[in-house]
């Protein structure tokens, strides 16, 4: 059976400074009046490194949650430029991290790599949205289902707390396109990726499963009768307050 409760999570890649915080207040507001919502969903916002500190210290108490967009793996500190490990943002106050975004695996991150993360992560009791998704040219030749499975096989262990990992499908050909899969494509899957997740944890409660690619207020209704799916990860929508809220609005109407 489907999960109840359903996962909103903004994704703002390199958008945002200290004065986006007004955005998340926005939503904030709303959500406070919406009883249902309230019960039903989870929000989160996985900002860039240099807000997350001031974001999750101002949202401590309140119902939305901040996020990072990657970590590096290495668990202590070292001499990485550039870097910042899961420890470094759990102490800044995140909740979750989104690892595996197409975005990283085109400069050149593998599935090891990942694993990697997503045991460092979860190593500092983070919440992991691990994104899984076929290129244009992986879809056009049919290999979908060998790249998802690869992308779980190589990335999950059954050592890792599945409580805490969210899989995000985001086909990369739908990421800022507009273009979105058909549902028959969509639920079959979501299905498939639920089955080899259970592969490795033998447990039916979970994985929750997200949908990401070109998520906006006119087509979030598309996906209200899809039980499968228990959330979406939202790039570009994200960065509006109007726009996340009428995602939310259109979804439970
Ligand atoms: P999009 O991005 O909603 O702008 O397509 C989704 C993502 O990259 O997570």
């Amino acid at each position: 059976m489907a999960n109840k409760l359903k996962y909103f999570v903004g994704n703002w890649k390199m958008f945002g400074n200290q004065d986006s915080i007004s955005i998340l207040q926005r939503i904030n507001k709303f959500i406070l009046k919406k009883r249902k919502i309230k019960k039903e969903s989870r929000i989160v916002f996985c900002v860039p490194y240099t807000l997350i500190s001031n974001f999750a210290h101002s949202f401590k108490n309140k119902f939305i949650k901040i996020g990072a967009q990657n970590c590096h793996y290495e668990e202590t500190f070292a001499p990485y430029t550039g870097s910042v490990n899961a420890s470094m943002i759990k102490q800044c106050g995140a909740n979750y991290v989104i690892l595996g975004h197409s975005d990283n695996r085109m400069e050149g991150e593998t599935n090891f790599i990942i694993r990697n993360k997503i045991d460092s992560a979860i190593k500092q009791k983070l919440n992991v949205i691990f994104c899984v998704g076929e290129t244009k040219k992986e879809k056009i030749n049919k290999k979908t289902f060998y790249v998802l499975r690869k992308q779980i096989k190589q990335s999950l262990s059954r050592k890792f707390d599945c409580s805490k990992i969210i899989i995000a499908y985001e086909p990369v050909w739908s990421i800022g396109s507009g273009k979105m899969p058909k549902t028959y494509d969509l639920i079959k899957i979501v299905k498939f990726i639920k089955s080899e997740y259970i592969k490795i944890y033998k447990n039916k409660n979970f994985p929750r499963i997200l949908y990401g690619g070109s998520v906006n207020p006119k087509n979030i209704n598309i996906f209200s009768p899809i039980r499968e799916i228990d959330g979406f990860l939202i790039g570009g929508a994200s960065q509006r307050s109007k726009k996340f809220i009428d995602i939310i609005n259109n979804y439970y109407k």
